[in-house]
């Protein structure tokens, strides 16, 4: 077992004009037995970094330590870092239990030890009934469970899996997410599971670190990343639908702050602490966001006018799509929730729910 910290890593593939800069200066200290996402859209380097991780790719600068030894340097062997791919691998032409035993057998580890640990991987992952079954009679859920034993098996440091979940149908997604809840709650190993899928990011996790564009942008757990996103990118990102934007212009007026929403009639009260922290910063043009759950038909103090444009439902609830002048936006509503396209409608939110993003930097203001 052991920490992980990943400090000011730079990952370039090639060089000159052609070359690619797929991880730049990024920092990430993962604790001893924690699990941590690593989450980002396809090709924002999730995979290269996780590479430098387990040592198959060099790093071009920076450093990683596991604990506090530097393996930057290191081979993969040094390493002790296990990683599953999505795709499984397995040797058709042996048992399940030659599958799972094949990395100590070229270990040299003795047969009764490889057995006693096989035993306990296939207990672990409950695999036990088809040790002597041939990969290729197995579904695609039970290889799985078979390719993670073999990364199991010997005992690493830190366990890493890469899109381990892509191809799985929802169904066996979900087990599979309970699989790995379990498999880490009873092995207690560091684990680093990398995905661009935000539901299976936040259901498994501790804590998710969020990638885009080779830059780290958010380390955090779930409630952190949903309501203090610190950017942009990171408020868009996390959360299903997405944060509604507007591009807004912060008036102020007998110390009352509002943001009124470009080419609109719709304005946006937000809480005393985000309108204190807008007046002393100065800014007068910021990204402004709501999430569509925070905009809703039970009343408070504070609503938006619309129009609706789309009414679908969902079965728990109903996504409205509505507009005001130029502006689009999503609300989540009641499933019983009757009303058209055309119809003018109310929509209510809580002050503390509006988020304000610097509009050039598009950082988190408050
Ligand atoms: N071996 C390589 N040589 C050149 N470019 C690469 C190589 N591997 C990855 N890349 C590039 O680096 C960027 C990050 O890729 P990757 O780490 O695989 O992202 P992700 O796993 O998040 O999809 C992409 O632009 C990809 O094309
Ligand atoms: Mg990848």
């Amino acid at each position: 077992m052991a920490n992980v910290s990943l400090q000011k890593v730079n990952k370039i593939y090639g060089s000159g004009p052609g070359s690619v800069h797929a991880v730049q200066d990024l920092d990430l200290d993962i604790a001893d037995g924690e699990f941590v996402a690593l989450l980002g859209p396809s090709g924002c380097g999730k995979t290269s970094t996780l590479r430098m991780i387990v040592g198959l790719e060099t790093i071009t600068s920076g450093h990683i330590f596991f604990d506090e030894r530097d393996m930057s340097r290191l081979e993969p062997q040094e390493r002790n870092v296990a990683m599953a791919f999505e795709t499984y691998a397995l040797y058709p032409n042996f048992t399940v239990e030659e599958n799972l035993a094949f990395p100590l057998e070229v270990r040299g580890v003795d047969s009764d030890v490889r057995r006693k640990k096989t035993e306990e991987i296939a207990e672990i992952l409950q695999i036990t009934d088809i040790l002597n079954a041939f990969p290729p009679e197995l579904s695609g859920g039970q290889q799985q469970r078979i390719s993670l034993g073999r990364a199991l098996i010997r005992d690493p440091s830190v366990f890493i899996l890469d899109e381990v979940m892509s191809h799985l149908d929802a169904h066996l997604k979900f087990r599979m997410l309970f699989d790995l809840k379990r498999l880490h709650r009873e092995l207690k190993r560091t684990m680093v599971y990398v995905t661009h899928d935000q539901v299976e990011a936040l259901a498994l996790a501790d804590r998710v670190a969020v990638m885009s564009n080779a830059k780290m942008q958010q380390v955090g757990d779930r409630n952190t990343l949903y309501n203090r996103p610190a950017n942009v990118f990171v408020a868009d990102f996390i959360g299903e639908p997405p944060t509604n934007f507007f591009t807004a212009c912060v008036a102020t007026e007998d110390n009352e702050t509002r943001l009124l929403v470009d080419d609109s009639d719709l304005v946006l009260v937000p809480d005393q602490s985000t309108a204190g922290k807008l007046r002393q910063s100065g800014h007068d043009k910021v990204t402004a966001g709501i999430r569509p759950q925070n905009l809703g038909l039970s009343e408070t103090p504070y609503s938006l006018k619309a129009e609706i444009d789309i009414n679908e439902y969902l079965g728990e609830r109903s996504m409205l799509t509505v507009q005001n002048g130029a502006a689009t936006f999503q609300s989540l509503a009641p499933p019983d929730m009757r009303a058209g396209p055309g119809e003018a409608i109310q929509l209510y939110y809580e002050p503390s729910s509006v988020m304000v993003f610097d509009f050039e930097t598009e950082k988190l203001i408050a």
